[in-house]
C-alpha cells in the first residue's frame, strides 16, 4: 500500500514513520510512505501556499493551486483509491474505517493548516474527510500519522504475529483483557492464578469474561 501525504510541514512527519512497525513495514516493502512539501508546488515566487479569506475574517486559508498541482502530478503517475482530507469536521476514525482503508492500494492524505483550506479543494479532489476526535489540533499532520499507523499495522505481513491485530481492543467490538508478564509476584501483587495454570481453554474463557466486563464498564456503547 502506498501513502502520499501532502503537507507544509514535512519535518513533522519524519519521526512517526521512522520507527517500529511503520519502519519495518516500509523495509519489508509492504508500505510506501511519501511525504510531499506543498511549498514545492507553489507557483508564487515567495512559495506562499495561503492567502486571506474572501469575505474577511481572521486567519489564512490554504490556496487551491499548490494542492491541485501536487495532486495532478501524483494522479498522472498512478490511480488513487482515495484522497483523504484530515479535518476536525470529518467522520471520526474508527477501527472499521482503518480496516476498510487497509484493503486499498494508493491513498493521498491532505494536511490542512492555518484557518483551513479553500472549499474547492474539498469539493473537487477529496473523496473522504476524516477526524481523529472532537478536539482541534494545529494541523492535519499528526492526524495523518495516526491514520497511517492504524491502517498499516492491519496489512497482512506487517505484524509478525498476525493474530495480534485481530485480538486488539475494538477489532472484535470488545476491549482487550488485562495483560501480565514476569514477575508472577511483584511485592505481593500476584498475576491471576488462571494465567499460570497452562489450561488454555480456561485462560481463553477468563480473557473473554474480562474483556466483556471491561467493555461493559468502560464502553457499554460498543455492546449495543
Ligand atoms: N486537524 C485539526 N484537528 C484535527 C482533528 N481532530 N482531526 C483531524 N484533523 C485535524
Amino acid at each position: 500500500m502506498r501513502f502520499d501525504i501532502i503537507t507544509v510541514l514535512p519535518g513533522l512527519l519524519e519521526s512517526p514513520f521512522a520507527h517500529s512497525i511503520l519502519q519495518r513495514a516500509q523495509k519489508k516493502g509492504i508500505a510506501e510512505i511519501h511525504v510531499h512539501n506543498l511549498r514545492d508546488y507553489s507557483a508564487n515566487k515567495h512559495k506562499n501556499v495561503d492567502d486571506y479569506p474572501y469575505g474577511g475574517g481572521s486567519g489564512m486559508v490554504m490556496m487551491i493551486e499548490p494542492f491541485a498541482a501536487c495532486i495532478d502530478k501524483l494522479k498522472a503517475e498512478r490511480h488513487y483509491d482515495e484522497i483523504i482530507f484530515m479535518t476536525p469536521d470529518g467522520v471520526t476514525l474508527n477501527q472499521g474505517i482503518a480496516n476498510q482503508l487497509s484493503t486499498l492500494q494508493n491513498v493521498i492524505i491532505l494536511c490542512g493548516h492555518y484557518k483551513g483550506i479553500d472549499q474547492r479543494i474539498r469539493d473537487l479532489f477529496v473523496t473522504r474527510e476524516l477526524s481523529i476526535g472532537d478536539y482541534v489540533l494545529s494541523g492535519g499532520e499528526l492526524p495523518a500519522a495516526i491514520v497511517v499507523d492504524a491502517v498499516v499495522r492491519l496489512i497482512p505481513g506487517v505484524l509478525s504475529d498476525e493474530t495480534s491485530a485481530l485480538s486488539d481492543s475494538f477489532q472484535g467490538d470488545l476491549l482487550d483483557a488485562p495483560l501480565y508478564t514476569r514477575p508472577a509476584d511483584w511485592n505481593g501483587h500476584r498475576v491471576p492464578d488462571i494465567l499460570l495454570s497452562g489450561n488454555t481453554p480456561e485462560i481463553e474463557k477468563w480473557r473473554f469474561d474480562q474483556a466483556m466486563e471491561r467493555t461493559k464498564q468502560r464502553r457499554p456503547d460498543l455492546l449495543e
